[in-house]
């Protein structure tokens, strides 16, 4: 009897032991379901995170795609800025189209770029030269900031400017600096290519102050071209900016 009752108890005892054990594999097999799900959850997480992403990122083009250009221009992904005088200028007597217009639409035609002229909102300017530089002087002076007349175009759509203007006093003529100031925004992370016409200044640094004022977009190196030559010799004057736009791979 002893003996019977000593095979039941060690029957009951690895019954014990097999169910125990097979609870611990349920147990695991969930925690593993969970681990499983809790990945999936993540993954899916990560999925619809990155949806979203897209889905900005695709609403962000259509945003994009939908801005109309203010002033009309379109196409391009260059744009060339610039401010230019006619009336009479250094040594070339009375002009009536300016130096720095003459490259800004070389280059525009070279580069298949849009242009913008910075008009001023109330020409101010006397056609005489002398008078001019006086006007000029004095803006430097006062460090003031000019107002131009019409809005410009969306700068959204342009990776690369081109900004030309006559050398005035050794300086970018100040109504530039309310055009680097008023589109901050959107001449950040541009690519800005300065270019000047004048009479032995060369460009006069206007790289580095294009650099600081615009402290987010790329400066690279710029093109100085002398006034005379845009009335006088117009030939070299395209060589001069075919070259150096072909060299910086536009
Ligand atoms: C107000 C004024 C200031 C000038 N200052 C300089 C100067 O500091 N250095 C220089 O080389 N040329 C200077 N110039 C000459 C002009 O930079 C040059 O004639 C230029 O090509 C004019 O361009 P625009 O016809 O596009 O206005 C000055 C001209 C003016 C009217």
């Amino acid at each position: 009897m002893k003996t019977k009752m000593r095979i039941l108890s060690l029957l009951l005892i690895a019954f014990m032991v097999i169910g125990l054990g097979g609870c611990g594999s349920t147990d695991k097999s969930i925690e593993n379901t969970a681990t499983q799900n809790s990945t999936i959850t993540n993954e899916q997480s990560a999925k619809a995170d990155k949806a979203e992403v897209l889905t900005t990122g695709e609403a962000a083009q259509t945003e994009d795609q939908t801005v109309e250009p203010e002033s009309g221009i379109e196409g391009s992904d260059i744009l060339v800025v610039y401010f230019s005088r006619t009336g009479e200028q250094y040594t070339v007597g009375v002009i009536d189209k300016g130096n720095t217009s003459i490259v800004a639409e070389m280059i525009s035609e070279e580069t298949g770029a849009d242009l913008f002229e910075v008009i001023p909102e109330e020409d101010h300017y006397p056609m005489t030269y002398s008078e001019l530089t006086d006007v000029a002087k004095q803006e430097q002076n006062d460090n003031a900031r000019p107002a131009y007349a019409k809005d410009v175009p969306d700068l959204l759509q342009y990776s690369t400017i081109f900004i030309g203007a006559p050398v005035w006093w050794g300086d970018w003529p100040m109504i530039m600096y309310t055009f680097f100031e008023n589109n901050a925004e959107g001449l950040s992370g541009k690519t800005l290519i300065p270019f000047s016409t004048h009479e032995g200044s060369g460009l006069s640094g206007f790289d580095k102050k294009l650099s600081s004022a615009c402290p987010y977009a790329a400066v690279i190196d710029g093109l100085a071209i002398r006034g005379s030559d845009c009335q006088n010799d117009q030939d070299s004057v395209r060589k001069k900016v075919s070259e150096w736009v072909t060299g910086l791979g536009y």
